[in-house]
């Protein structure tokens, strides 16, 4: 092992940006297809490996909303996120703030309840066996209403305990931030963290939509935003903090190729951009192979990798004690 991926493995980290569902790895894909006997269109691991050659984002939505058919029961979502939780340990992530998708399940008659409770069980047993802290993101459905989003609003209000926050994933082109400017208002009001995937395949403007309308405390991605100084700016100016996902962004044609990742950039800028796995088992990677991939790409400096595993602390919405202890772990590790 050269002393560059020793770095990235012995550096403690937070993943900011993952979602639950996109860890379903095909092997596992497969024994939930068999245990529930849900019929999917793939004979192998490997005829699935094949099927995951995106053009776009669309793309790989329609094969994510059809793999996460296969989970019913309250174990398949403990499964999923306990099998999440030990890779993510493997890779030294002792935070870990995950996005999920009720209305992905909801919408196929699985209650909400027995996605939060089979999440929920996992985080808590990640927490005592492995160490790793964590926070629970619902993500609405952006191609879905705004009365859809008030809906699931509604269904997580006795649940507040166990959801930190509200993120807006899914089809980016054609349903801007603007639409769910209210609903978001709604979840701010209850105390909800907020963020938002903007300017992944969107134009900058959703990502003032997002900082002006929804009032976001992170971007997620946010790579369309270097196209504008004025934002690249604010965004510098304001702190925040960017979930960028790089083999995602290979994956999906955001970018070419891996030397175009904006993580370069992004840092000479002076905004807070973190490394995270997005959807892994779709991606190719988990979070040290993001890291890897653009350390190697982009010649990132030891210091360039510690930068990003403390921008990946200070990002996270947990207190600032717990915060200035995780950052100073990086420091010396
Ligand atoms: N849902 C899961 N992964 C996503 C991504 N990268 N962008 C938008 N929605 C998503
Ligand atoms: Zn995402």
């Amino acid at each position: 092992m050269d002393s560059r991926t020793a770095l990235i493995a012995r550096l403690p980290k937070a993943e900011l940006h993952l979602h639950i569902e996109g860890s379903l790895e095909p092997e596992m894909l497969f024994a939930l297809a068999e245990r529930n006997d849900v019929t999917i269109p793939f004979k192998s691991v490997d005829e699935v490996r094949a099927a995951y050659d995106f053009s776009n984002l669309q793309d790989f939505l329609d094969i994510y909303y059809k793999g996460m058919g296969v989970l019913l029961a309250e174990q398949d979502f403990f499964d999923l996120t306990w099998a999440y939780l030990e890779r993510a340990s493997a890779d030294n992530v002792r935070h870990v703030e995950i996005f999920f998708d009720p209305q992905g399940h909801t919408e196929r008659g699985v209650a909400f309840e027995t996605v939060l409770g089979g999440i929920n069980r996992a985080l808590a047993k990640g927490e005592a066996e492995l160490g790793i802290t964590n926070r629970l993101i619902l993500c609405f459905l952006r191609h879905l209403s705004e009365d859809e989003a008030f809906a699931t609003l509604e269904q997580a209000r006795p649940y507040l305990d166990r959801i930190h926050g509200v993120g807006l994933d899914s089809s980016e082109l054609g349903h801007p931030p603007s639409k769910f400017a209210r609903v978001f208002s709604a979840a701010r009001a209850l105390g909800l963290h907020v963020t938002a995937h903007a300017g992944e395949e969107g134009p900058p403007e959703y990502v003032y939509e997002a900082l002006d309308l929804l009032k976001v405390e992170r971007i997620d991605h946010g790579n369309r935003a270097l196209e504008d100084k004025v934002l690249t700016q604010r965004i510098v100016d304001e702190g925040l903090t960017l979930t960028v996902c790089p083999l995602s962004n290979l994956k999906l044609c955001v970018i070419p190729e891996i030397a175009q990742s904006p993580v370069r950039r992004m840092l000479d800028a002076g905004i807070k951009a973190t490394i995270n796995s997005d959807d892994p088992a779709y991606f190719g990677g988990y979070v040290n192979a993001n890291y890897q991939a653009v350390a190697d790409a982009l010649d990132l400096s030891d210091a360039d990798l510690r930068s990003l595993a403390r921008n990946s602390f200070a990002g996270a919405f947990l207190p600032e004690a717990d915060k200035t202890r995780l950052i100073a772990e990086v420091d010396a590790a």
